[in-house]
C-alpha cells in the first residue's frame, strides 16, 4: 500500500536519482531557482513533447511559434500587464519579510507575528535595460506569459500559414515573474516554461470552443496516467478573473500541498487583439471568405505549466509498496514520459556477457530512450531504474550467450519474460505503446 506522498518525499528522489537540483547548490542555492539533471531534463522534454503532438502535430487546425522572450516594451502596456499584472503586497515592520496580502489569514506576519504595512500592488513583471545604457528609454521586460508573442504575430501567422479560422497557435518556452512568495519546490517559481496555446475563432462560437478545450486539456492528463480522483476542474468566480478573461477554468491536481491550478482554460474574447489593434496602429482584425465577414476574432486559451505538469506527473507516479518483504519506490510513469523507456542490464560485468549486451543495447537504443548500465549488483540497479521510472528491463545472461534469449522485466507487475532477441525490439514498442501494457496475451506473442 502506497503511504501518503510529501513534497519532502518527492524532492528528495529528484536529488537522488537526477531530476532537479537546487540552482546554483554549491553556493548556498538560489531562492526558488531549480536545475533539471539527466532524468529531469528528458522527463520534462517528454512532456514538452507530448504536449507538441497532441496540440500541434496530431491536428490540422493548430500550428506553431517560438517567440524572444523580450519584446517591444509597448506590448506590456497594451496587454494591461503593466497597470494590472500585480499582486498585493504587505511587509513587516519587525521582519521586513514580504507576503501576498491575498493569501493571508491573520493581519500579521505569519513569521513572526509582527505588525504589517498597508497592502500596495506589487507589479510582477521582471525589469531589465536593453543595450549598453541603464536609462528608462531602454527598459525591457522579461514576458510573464508566452501568448503575448502569439497575439502580436497574429497576422503574420495568419498570411503565411494558409490557414482559415478556426486556427490556433501554440508555443512553448521560458516566462518569468516575481512571485512575492514562490515556492513549494517546482510548483511556483520565478522562472517558469509554459506551454500556450491561443486558440482564434469566430465571436459567437467561443462559447463552445472553450467547453471544447476545457474537456481536451482534462483528457490529456488522464489519457498520460494521472489518476482521474487526483484531477478536478474549477470555475474562477468573476472577481477572479484575469482583466482579459470572460470566463476561465483551472483544471487542478491534488497536490502534497493540497488541490491547485495546474492548468488554465480562459476564454479571453478579443481583448488582446483589439489593444495591440489600439496600441500597435494595425487592424489584427480578419476576414472570413466563407461568411464575407470582417470581425476581430475570439480567444480560448489552453495555458499549462511545464514545470508543474512535470511535478504533477512525477507525485501521480511516485508509489511506496512492499514486495515480498522488502519495500520498494517506484516512479509508475507512462512509458510516453519516463526519462528512460528501456534499460539494458548485464546480469554482470562479466566480460564474455559485455558485448553481447552492448550489441543488444545497440539494437535497442535507436528505437527507444535507453540506458546501458553494467555496474553494482543486479537487485540495486532493478531498484535504480524503478526509481527512475523505467517500465521495462532487458537482461543479459549467461544463458544469453547459448540461446540468443534475453529476459524483459516489467516495472509495475513484475513480471518477467524470455524472448528471442530477433524478437525484442517488436516486443518492447507493443509494450511501450501502450496496448496490452500488462496483459498476457502480449507476453504470450513474445514468448512464441
Ligand atoms: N497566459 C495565461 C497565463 O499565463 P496563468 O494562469 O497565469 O495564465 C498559466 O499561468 C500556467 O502557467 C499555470 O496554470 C501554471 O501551470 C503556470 N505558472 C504560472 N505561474 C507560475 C509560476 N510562478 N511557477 C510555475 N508555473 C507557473
Amino acid at each position: 500500500m502506497s503511504e501518503a506522498v510529501t513534497m519532502e518525499k518527492i524532492v528528495s528522489l529528484c536529488k537522488r536519482r537526477g531530476f532537479i537540483f537546487q540552482s546554483s547548490e554549491i553556493y548556498g542555492g538560489l531562492g526558488s531557482c531549480w536545475d533539471y539533471g539527466p532524468m529531469g531534463v528528458q522527463l520534462k522534454r517528454n512532456v514538452k513533447n507530448a504536449w507538441w503532438s497532441t496540440m500541434v502535430e496530431e491536428r490540422g487546425d493548430v500550428v506553431g511559434l517560438d517567440c524572444s522572450i523580450m519584446m517591444h516594451p509597448t506590448v506590456w502596456q497594451a496587454s494591461g500587464h503593466i497597470d494590472s499584472f500585480s499582486d498585493p503586497l504587505v511587509e513587516c515592520k519587525d521582519c521586513n519579510q514580504r507576503w501576498r496580502a491575498d493569501q493571508l489569514e491573520k493581519q500579521e506576519c505569519p513569521a513572526c507575528g509582527g505588525e504589517l504595512t498597508e497592502a500596495r500592488n506589487f507589479n510582477l513583471m521582471f525589469k531589465t535595460f536593453m543595450g549598453a545604457v541603464e536609462e528608462d528609454a531602454a527598459v525591457v521586460y522579461l514576458r510573464p506569459e508566452t501568448a503575448q508573442g502569439i497575439f502580436v504575430n497574429f497576422q503574420n501567422v495568419v498570411s503565411t500559414s494558409r490557414k482559415r479560422l478556426p486556427l490556433g497557435i501554440a508555443q512553448i518556452g521560458k516566462s518569468f515573474r516575481n512571485e512575492i512568495t514562490p515556492g513549494n519546490f517546482t510548483f511556483r517559481t520565478r522562472e517558469f516554461e509554459q506551454m500556450e496555446m491561443e486558440f482564434f475563432v469566430q465571436p459567437g462560437t467561443d462559447e463552445d470552443w472553450y467547453e471544447y478545450w476545457s474537456h481536451e486539456r482534462f483528457e490529456w492528463y488522464k489519457k498520460l496516467g494521472i489518476r482521474a480522483e487526483n484531477l478536478r476542474m474549477r470555475e474562477h468566480a468573476k472577481d477572479e478573473l484575469a482583466h482579459y478573461a470572460k470566463a476561465c477554468v483551472d483544471v487542478e491536481y491534488l497536490f502534497p500541498i493540497g488541490w491547485s491550478e495546474l492548468e488554465g482554460i480562459a476564454n479571453r474574447t478579443d481583448f488582446d487583439l483589439k489593444q495591440h489593434s489600439a496600441w500597435s496602429g494595425k487592424d489584427l482584425s480578419y476576414f472570413d471568405g466563407t461568411t464575407n465577414e470582417r470581425y476581430m476574432p475570439y480567444v480560448i486559451e489552453p495555458s499549462a505549466g511545464a514545470d508543474r505538469s512535470t511535478l504533477a506527473f512525477l507525485v501521480d507516479a511516485y508509489t511506496e509498496e512492499e514486495v515480498e518483504g522488502a519495500s520498494r519506490v517506484v516512479l509508475k510513469l507512462h512509458p510516453e514520459l519516463a526519462p528512460v523507456q528501456v534499460a539494458i542490464l548485464p546480469l554482470s560485468k562479466n566480460e564474455r556477457l559485455v558485448p553481447l549486451a552492448k550489441e543488444v543495447h545497440d539494437r535497442v537504443r535507436k528505437c527507444f530512450h535507453t540506458e546501458y548500465d553494467d555496474t553494482q549488483s543486479i537487485g540495486r540497479r532493478y531498484r535504480r531504474q524503478d526509481e527512475i521510472g523505467t517500465p521495462l528491463c532487458v537482461t543479459v545472461d549467461f544463458d544469453s550467450l547459448e540461446d540468443g534469449q534475453v529476459t524483459i522485466r516489467d516495472r509495475d507487475s513484475l513480471a518477467q519474460i524470455r524472448l528471442p532477441i530477433d524478437n525484442l525490439v517488436d516486443t518492447l514498442r507493443a509494450k511501450l505503446s501502450g496496448e496490452g501494457f500488462g496483459t498476457d496475451s502480449l507476453w504470450a506473442g513474445a514468448r512464441a
